[in-house]
């Protein structure tokens, strides 16, 4: 039936209680899905929560990876997610059967993968990171061990960089991050001198050469809130300012520039189908639903319960 004349915000309310649910939403979700949320958080903040929660129903904001990985470590849970199609582009970069003859063409590596991908590539990997533990993670694997990185090649590249260690990456990439201008970021920083500039690791390098912090988002929220300037130029997805506005009010903050000037054309396009009446649907239906086939599920939990213990 119709929507119109609902108050979604009020049915959202009503069937979160009545489902015992909990929303989790990704700092890109649209300000609406951000706001109605119980938690709001990065990739690896809303893994532990899906652990955790002790709610019956699991609703995503966020890309399927992310409710896969809910449904992963929460089996008993229903997980659902607004908008099936919300996917991710680094996920679809790397599908599992390519995945699978790279790591066979490289027997004595590990896989240390990033956690945007598809359960089958969790499961056919050793140690899931995310980017605000990627580094921690690294740094407990001795040096002598081989390893292979995928699949966001930035984020591999600027971890070798950091650390000084040799990866074999797999070439993945975010359309969102790779969309930035190294051209119009100069600009900008010109036309606000003083401004630093915070950045997420799927950036290329060109971008992050002139990032003064690089990290997950809750890494860039956080030294927003720290930061002593008025200004922040803000490399990554822009939804996330809508928390930077609320956390950090009186402060300027600044999407990074694509080529054609304005940040516009770094919304992310699956993040963005999800909406307040797909919400809403989904807790009224508990659909679109994420279903995992259990020895898959049990394979791909191994590589993220690695991830939670030495991120711990
Ligand atoms: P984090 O929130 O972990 O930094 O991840 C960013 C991202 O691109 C999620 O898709
Ligand atoms: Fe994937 Fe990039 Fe969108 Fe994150 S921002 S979901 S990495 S396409």
């Amino acid at each position: 039936g119709s929507l119109t004349g609902l108050d979604l915000r009020a049915e959202i309310d009503r069937l979160r209680k009545e489902r015992n649910a909990v929303i989790l939403a990704h700092y890109y979700q649209k300000p609406e899905l951000q706001d109605i949320a119980d938690f709001v958080g990065d990739s690896l903040d809303l893994s532990r929560k899906a652990a955790a929660t002790d709610a019956d129903v699991i609703a995503f904001c966020g890309v399927k990876f992310m409710a896969d990985t809910a449904k992963i470590l929460s089996p008993d849970k229903i997980v659902v997610l607004p908008d099936l199609d919300a996917g991710c582009s680094l996920e679809d970069s790397c599908p599992p059967d390519k995945f699978k003859a790279f790591r066979e063409a490289h027997p004595d590596h590990i896989a240390l993968t990033y956690i945007n991908c598809s359960t089958e590539v969790k499961a056919l990997s050793d140690i899931i990171v995310t980017s605000s533990s990627a580094e921690k993670i690294l740094s407990q694997i001795p040096m002598d061990q081989k390893i292979i990185f995928g699949p966001d090649k930035h984020l591999g590249g600027y971890m070798m960089r950091k650390t000084g260690r040799e990866m074999l990456l797999w070439p993945g990439v975010c359309i969102v991050h790779e969309a930035f201008s190294e051209t119009e970021l100069l600009k900008l920083k010109a036309q606000h001198p003083g401004a630093p500039v915070a950045a997420h690791p799927e950036c290329p390098p060109h971008v992050l050469d002139h990032a003064d912090y690089v990290g997950s988002t809750r890494g860039i929220l956080e030294y927003a809130m720290a930061m002593t300037e008025d200004t922040l130029i803000v490399a990554t997805e822009p939804h996330i300012i809508h928390q930077m506005q609320k956390q950090i009010p009186g402060k300027t903050f600044i999407g990074a520039p694509g080529a054609d000037g304005n940040c516009n054309c770094n919304i992310c396009p699956y993040m963005a189908l999800n909406t307040m009446e797909k919400l809403y649907i989904a807790l009224r239906d508990l659909e679109p639903r994420i279903e995992i086939e259990e020895g898959l599920r049990l394979d791909a939990k191994r590589s993220l319960d690695r991830m939670l213990e030495m991120a711990s």
